[in-house]
């Protein structure tokens, strides 16, 4: 692979830049009119995010539009329960669908992880990076395990994570068993997907805030930083971005102990306490709310700068809180996109 030398990965490996990089969590999806045109050409969704050709050209997308400085792979965390041999679905308006773990019975159907199922995804990836000007980075991801067995108890997505919550209190052994079991399959997959051109990874864990400390100490940092440990004993040169979300002051003990080059946040912390508790120990990536992205542009021209002018004398990454909203307006995105441009710190 030819070493990368993009604005972002310089910026996530701590050299400051003339301007903050950026790119946006769910660029790619429902937001775009390309998309849609091009998803609907696929029944299934596994099947699309399957298809090599088709989620690199979803990935393609959204910087042939906005010209952001990376892409993210067009595919979904939920690839590693499916490659463990777990019925994923897909249900419109419904979200995913899972066969959940009820036990010890069901978690012994599925403790082979198939890496070969997930081929597509690393294909996908090369025909990318071909096609992707030299200058941006590609992005590889996967969830972290606490986020994984939130989708794998619970069957699909919660409210309450009554069912999850009960296995990691009462069958902690069990639930650490799985834990391990996906550690092993995250680090792999993030090392394939490195190995196929991707030059940064991001670990989601979308469902970490709402652990207690302890908890999140246990099933959240932990197995981020052994996660990260067995990545960079591979690929010593691919900066990780954790996205614990809606961590709150816990984004800290997280920064110091997980490992990770960068922090993916939200608006679960202040932008002042951001800048001074995090920004001395991490770099940082975010954390414009998507539903401003959404709304009136002036407004969110303003909140973008506002986070700008307090992140920016450290190396900063510019993203949202969380994903695109489906029903974000493409003005709104260009207009964030060309005030992001424009910007010169030096
Ligand atoms: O552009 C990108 O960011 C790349 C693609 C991407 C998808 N999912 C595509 C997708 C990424 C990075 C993800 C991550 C993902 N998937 C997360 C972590 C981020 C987060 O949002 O917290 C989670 C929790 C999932 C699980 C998942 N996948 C859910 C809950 C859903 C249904 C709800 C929804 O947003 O539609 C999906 C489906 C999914 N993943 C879609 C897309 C574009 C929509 C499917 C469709 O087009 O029919």
């Amino acid at each position: 692979m030819i070493p990368p030398d993009s604005i972002l990965h310089r910026t996530l490996l701590g050299t400051q830049q003339q301007r903050p990089p950026f790119w946006f969590m769910r660029q790619a999806g429902r937001s775009l009119p390309e998309y849609r045109e091009l998803r609907s050409k696929y029944e299934s969704f596994m099947h699309f995010c399957y298809t090599p050709q088709a989620a690199s050209e979803a990935t393609l997308q959204p910087v042939r539009r906005f010209d952001m400085d990376a892409a993210i792979i067009f595919s979904d965390i939920l690839v590693i329960p499916h490659a463990f041999g777990q019925g994923v679905s897909f249900v419109t308006g419904e979200g995913p669908k899972l066969d959940a773990i009820t036990g010890k019975t069901d978690a012994k159907k599925y403790t082979r992880f198939d890496v070969e199922k997930l081929a597509p995804v690393y294909e996908a990836i090369q025909r990318t990076r071909k096609e992707l000007p030299k200058e941006k980075s590609l992005i590889g991801f996967a969830g972290a395990p606490w986020t994984l067995l939130c989708y794998m108890i619970e069957g699909g997505s919660s409210r309450s994570f009554h069912k999850v919550r009960a296995m990691m209190q009462q069958q902690p052994e069990l639930f650490s068993e799985m834990t391990d079991r996906l550690i092993d399959a995250i680090a792999h997959h993030a090392i394939q997907q490195a190995e196929a051109g991707a030059d940064v990874f991001q670990l989601f864990d979308s469902w970490s805030g709402i652990l207690s400390e302890q908890e999140y100490a246990t099933w959240s940092i932990a197995p981020a930083r052994r996660i990260i440990e067995k990545i960079k004993q591979k690929c010593p040169q691919l900066p990780v971005i954790a996205f614990p979300r809606q961590s709150g002051i816990k984004f800290l003990s997280y920064a110091q102990q997980s490992g990770a080059n960068a922090i993916s946040v939200d608006d679960s912390v202040p932008l002042e306490w951001i800048h001074e508790k995090l920004q001395p120990h991490i770099v940082v990536q975010g954390c414009l709310h998507p539903e401003m992205l959404a709304g009136d542009t002036h407004a969110m021209l303003q909140t973008a700068a506002d986070i700008v002018e307090n992140l920016k004398d450290k190396p900063f990454v510019f993203n949202l809180g969380h994903g695109i909203l489906p029903h974000t307006p493409i003005e709104n995105i260009q207009a964030l996109c060309h005030y992001l441009k424009g910007i010169r710190l030096v």
